[in-house]
């Protein structure tokens, strides 16, 4: 690869490791539909929609055009004190997609931005209706919630957190991670049936640790996406929705790779039957092409901040950013969004997921190493044994090579993860799934 017309000393690549990428780049240049160009003019595959963000493929010129078209109406506008039309449109759309009362919609930039403000409207809220004791989060193991402070410490990957533990906020608790190996290492288009009752731990002995009437959040993901695509046992969400009601704590689904269609619904709270109290969403709701995050917030919380006493001129909630319902971000959401329901690819990437899922058991179970298979909507992950005294490096391996080969997958830890944009077609499906087992094998 030559690469004499750019440097490479300036740009500090994110969750990368820089060294390793310096020496054996992997920059692209051009991406269209299913496929990326890169600077060598290697084609490959996205396989992983671009970090779960592009659902409707690359370059979709109705998205570009929206873009394009507010650019020259209204590029931007402060967002304190005044706002812009596209703003409301879009929350208004977002709004009609959600379950329940889910109908107010706070605007961020990306997925920690929103984990910090769903964290922040909990503690605001119980302090309007004087609950202002509430003031402890419960995450779980394995949880990811973005890098702000807030996020983090209610995360629960260990690398994410082993530098940083001494700015975490101060009364945060985690519930026990959702996977079993022995028994449920292969989950394949449904939530696997566990005999043990995985929430028992929050009821007896978290709870009771902190006194439930102090807890303000309790945060998952539907499905645990950046660990490496972990199920919950089935009626587990309805339960933490049970257990949360009874003592008054708000139940806040972390959306960013659920919402928008992957698992061939709305949000994960569509396709497992629980409204949260918020709802963080980022991701899939511009395609990617441009950052736009939110909480989309039920009724009450909002009507219950408006209830203060406080004179009309008074801020009600100090909270925002910037850039909160950008116009161009939000005219992106309105195209994505139409482009979305126009080509049906909700249900597309429902059907799909079925497809990839029954690839990834029938290629790959039995291979070398594979010790778990996780498949539900359009998204499967494959676990492998670690090399002994290197974690992580057989999944990045595997990821390096296959990428050599045309196909980009996700390494986690020791887990590899293919989550393919809502428009791909069975013969890409193939071509990952055969790419990534050849690796497999050529690595054990
Ligand atoms: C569930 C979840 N929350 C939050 C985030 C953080 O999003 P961002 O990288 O946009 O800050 C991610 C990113 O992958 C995520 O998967």
């Amino acid at each position: 690869m030559a690469f004499n017309d750019f440097h490479m000393d300036n740009h500090w690549l994110p969750f990368t490791p820089n060294r390793q990428f310096k020496k054996d780049p992997r920059v692209f240049v051009a991406a269209d539909g299913m496929e990326f160009t890169t600077h060598g003019g290697q084609k490959v595959i996205d396989g992983i929609s671009s970090l779960w963000c592009v659902g409707a493929g690359h370059n979709r010129k109705p998205i570009n055009e929206a873009i394009k078209k507010q650019l020259d109406t209204l590029d931007y506008a402060t967002a304190f004190q005044v706002s812009n039309d596209k703003a409301f449109m879009a929350a208004e759309a977002i709004a009609a997609m959600a379950p329940g009362d889910l109908n107010k919609v706070l605007f961020c930039n990306s997925g920690s931005e929103a984990a910090d403000t769903s964290l922040k409207v909990a503690l605001a809220y119980h302090r309007a209706r004087g609950e202002g004791h509430r003031n402890v989060f419960i995450g779980r193991e394995k949880g990811y919630h973005g890098v702000g402070f807030g996020g983090m410490s209610v995360g629960g990957i260990p690398g994410n957190r082993k530098v940083f533990g001494s700015a975490f906020l101060p009364r945060v608790d985690h519930m026990r991670f959702i996977h079993d190996p022995v028994n449920h290492a292969y989950v394949h288009h449904q939530e696997p049936v566990w005999t043990e009752d995985a929430l028992a731990d929050l009821e007896q002995r978290i709870l009771p640790l902190h006194d439930a009437s102090n807890v303000a959040a309790i945060i998952v993901e539907p499905i645990a996406g950046s660990a490496g695509w972990y199920v919950p046992p089935k009626d587990y969400l309805t339960r933490l929705r049970k257990i949360c009601d009874t003592h008054g704590i708000l139940l806040i689904f972390d959306e960013v790779i659920t919402g928008f269609g992957r698992l061939g619904s709305n949000f994960g709270a569509d396709y497992f039957g629980v409204v949260p109290d918020m709802l963080n969403f980022a991701k899939c709701v511009t395609n990617g092409v441009i950052p736009l995050g939110g909480v989309i917030c039920r009724d009450k919380l909002y009507d219950e901040m408006m209830k203060t006493s406080a004179p009309e001129h008074v801020v009600e909630f100090f909270h925002g950013y910037t850039y909160s319902g950008h116009p161009v971000a939000c005219a992106a959401a309105l195209a994505t969004l139409d482009l979305y329901k126009k080509e049906q690819l909700f249900p597309r990437a429902g059907e799909m997921g079925r497809v990839l899922g029954d690839a990834f058991h029938s290629a790959l179970k039995g291979l070398p190493n594979v010790i778990g298979i996780r498949s539900l909507g359009l998204a499967a992950a494959v676990e492998l044994a670690p090399i002994a005294g290197s974690p992580g490096k057989r999944a990045f391996d595997i990821f390096l090579d296959c990428f050599q080969k045309g196909s980009l997958v996700r390494p986690a830890g020791d887990v590899v993860v293919i989550a393919p944009p809502f428009i791909v077609e069975k013969s890409h499906i193939d071509t990952l799934v055969n790419t990534l087992a050849d690796s497999i094998r050529k690595h054990a």
